[in-house]
């Protein structure tokens, strides 16, 4: 079954407030970001957990593993259900995500290669092979090391599937229903066809927080996601 989760990315707790009371029943799950959670905090979270929401703090861990291991238990004692931590973290670091994980009750998973890197940003940072190998090392070492899944665009879910199998968890951003402008995206997908290609979670941000009628794009991208799980 794929969920969709929406990205709040505003830049204060009444706008998030707001935009999650407007949508209502019609989405379950929130992602938090860097630029919302710097500025207002577990407030945040709460707001969330208060309205009966899950949410996914998206917050890239990257640090020594100790660090990392609190970060994460910190994640699960303020209420988030999902966080994740950066791939190129290392065995001890990922093995230590996962353990707290477990310990705190949160689902953890990570980032391989951002998207923004290519094969050019990787060789001066000292990585040589192309990007989609990188990626795979990556998400076989999160496997590996406990992990539930990891970020992955809409691109890559074949090549993550190939090394780690069908049950591990994958989410998709990169997301655009059909007749939506892709905007800064490169390579995008509809949540239909995530659906499809057997994405547990899309993350979906502007095609319904700048929806002109929010309710009305979420509740398409669900039926969007159901109609392609008929069929299949
Ligand atoms: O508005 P849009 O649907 O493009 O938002 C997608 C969300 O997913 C944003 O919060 C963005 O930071 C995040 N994301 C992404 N591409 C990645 C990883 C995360 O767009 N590769």
């Amino acid at each position: 079954m794929t969920t969709p989760i929406v990205a709040l990315d505003v830049d204060s707790l009444d706008r998030a407030m707001a935009a999650v009371d407007r949508l209502g029943d019609a989405i379950e799950w929130y992602k938090i970001g860097k630029q919302l959670f710097t500025k207002e905090g577990p407030a945040v979270v709460k707001g969330l957990k208060d309205r009966g929401k899950k949410v996914f703090l998206d917050m890239k861990f990257h640090d020594i593993p100790n660090t990392v291991s609190h970060a994460v238990l910190s994640a699960a004692a303020i209420g988030a259900d999902l966080c994740n931590v950066h791939a190129s973290g290392g065995p001890a670091m990922l093995e230590a995500a996962a353990k707290a994980g477990a310990q705190g009750g949160i689902t953890v998973i990570a980032v391989t290669v951002l998207t923004s890197l290519d094969e050019a940003e990787l060789a001066a940072v000292g990585i040589s092979r192309p990007p989609a190998e990188q990626v795979r090392l990556l998400a076989a070492l999160t496997k590996q090391c406990g992990l539930a899944g990891v970020v992955c665009s809409a691109k890559e879910i074949r090549l993550v599937q190939e090394t780690c199998g069908t049950d591990f968890l994958l989410v998709v951003p990169g997301i655009r229903p059909a007749g939506c402008g892709a905007g800064d995206q490169k390579r995008v997908m509809t949540p239909g066809e995530a659906a499809a290609a057997g994405a547990q979670f899309i993350v979906v941000g502007r095609p319904i927080m700048a929806a002109e009628d929010p309710v009305a794009a979420a509740r398409a991208v669900t039926a969007e996601i159901r109609a392609a799980e008929e069929r299949r």
